[in-house]
């Protein structure tokens, strides 16, 4: 059930209702508008709430994949979760197909939207039952969903299936129990459970960070061809900056719950706009020295998030921090094509002019305030 609460930056989810996505009119496959997830937490005086995602918004168009990248803590997990409807968000919109779920099936979820949206977690291992074989883990949603009529159509779906995610010879490892497999193919039966009931939606959280750095590539370009060949869209969540370029056609980064700078993945990468992203990226290690070029603790802890103080909540660790910024939660802005930026530095949001605060001219958009386009 969605609760309302105020939203916190109205402007945003604002900005998404006025913007025309698509020229041919046709809905993305995924839109979330100013989706917030507030959990209550006992406290002494009262409950509180902690502000684990804050007015998210992105969409996601067939065959295309977005990354969220940020450090722990940040709102990657709830986002998916939100979106695969495991949780009811506080507050936002979730459009499938230009059909608004939350509004059409408020109580229950649809056998349907399960269907079409599915999540891989990031545990292999745990979100398989370990006294099943793969077999039995790919008949299930088969026969659930109603994907094949009989016996040999069932098994032949299913050796197609690990064919489809590089389990060859399928009938041998359909064969198998979990045990018996490395954390690749743990992951590739993950994913292979997800196609088969030919999902829309891919919400692939932290997919190859438990897996051995040798076969993390196999994953990802394994998540590339589903996205290609199947046109599934995909949202990538990880840790890791380097590996979103890689994959990703598009990058958002989240700080504290927000999303923060989003853009086309390599202009984010080469170009990044919020001092976060920077500190981010300043802390991948270069490839010759092994170190990273930053001396700021760009792996920290993201700020308390409960009852958070007003202001920017990167303020704290911000090496361009100004007073504004402890008063006032930046707008977003657009700097260029699909870039867009939270962060006082890149517009007026209605409070830098006021404040007179230090803004780089050349930076500072005139166009209208624009929600995230990732
Ligand atoms: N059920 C819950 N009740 C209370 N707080 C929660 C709950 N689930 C998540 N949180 C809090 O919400 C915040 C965001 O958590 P989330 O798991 O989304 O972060 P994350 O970005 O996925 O982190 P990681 O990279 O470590 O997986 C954290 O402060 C977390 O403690
Ligand atoms: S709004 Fe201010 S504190 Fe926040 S990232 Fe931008 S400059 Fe830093
Ligand atoms: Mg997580």
């Amino acid at each position: 059930m969605v609760t309302a609460v105020p939203n916190p930056s109205p402007g945003v989810s604002q900005a998404w209702r006025e913007r025309s996505h698509e020229s041919d009119g046709t809905p993305p496959v995924l839109e979330v508008r100013g989706l917030s997830k507030r959990f209550p937490v006992g406290g002494l005086f009262g409950t509180k709430y902690l502000h684990a995602v804050e007015d998210v918004s992105f969409t996601l168009d067939r065959g295309q994949t977005v990354a969220v990248v940020g450090e722990s803590g940040s709102g990657k997990s709830t986002t998916a979760r939100l979106i695969a409807r495991l949780i009811p968000p506080t507050a936002g919109e979730i459009l499938l197909h230009g059909r608004d779920v939350l509004k059409e099936e408020p109580r229950r979820v649809s056998q349907g939207y399960r269907q079409q949206v599915q999540m891989i977690f990031q545990d292999p291992f745990g979100s398989l039952n370990p006294i099943h074989t793969v077999g039995h883990h790919l008949h299930r949603p088969l026969q659930i969903h109603k994907q094949t009529h009989n016996k040999r159509e069932t098994r032949e779906r299913i050796e197609d299936l690990l064919a489809t995610v590089g389990l060859n010879p399928p009938a041998e490892f359909a064969a198998k129990h979990p045990h018996q497999l490395s954390g690749g193919q743990r992951q590739r039966v993950a994913f292979a459970r997800a196609l088969a009931v030919e999902p829309a939606v891919l919400l692939a959280d932290e997919p190859i960070s438990m897996l051995d750095v040798s076969i993390r590539m196999g994953v990802l370009n394994l998540m590339e061809r589903l996205r290609d060949e199947r046109g599934i869209a995909t949202l990538y969540i990880t840790h890791d900056i380097a590996s979103a370029r890689y994959i990703a056609d598009e990058t958002t980064v989240m700080y504290a719950g927000r999303m923060v700078e989003g853009a086309e993945s390599v202009e984010l990468i080469d170009e990044p706009a919020h001092p976060y992203t920077k500190l981010l990226l300043s802390a991948v290690p270069n490839p010759r020295s092994g170190l990273a070029k930053t001396t700021i603790d760009a792996r920290g802890e993201v700020p308390s998030l409960v009852d958070p103080p007003p202001g920017c909540p990167f303020a704290a660790r911000c090496p361009s921090v100004m007073d504004v910024c402890r008063q006032v939660m930046p707008g977003v802005e657009r700097i260029g094509g699909s870039h867009w930026v939270r962060c006082h530095l890149y517009g007026p949001g209605g409070t830098l002019a006021a404040t007179g605060g230090g803004v780089s001219p050349a930076r500072v958009t005139t166009g209208p305030l624009t929600a995230p386009v990732a």
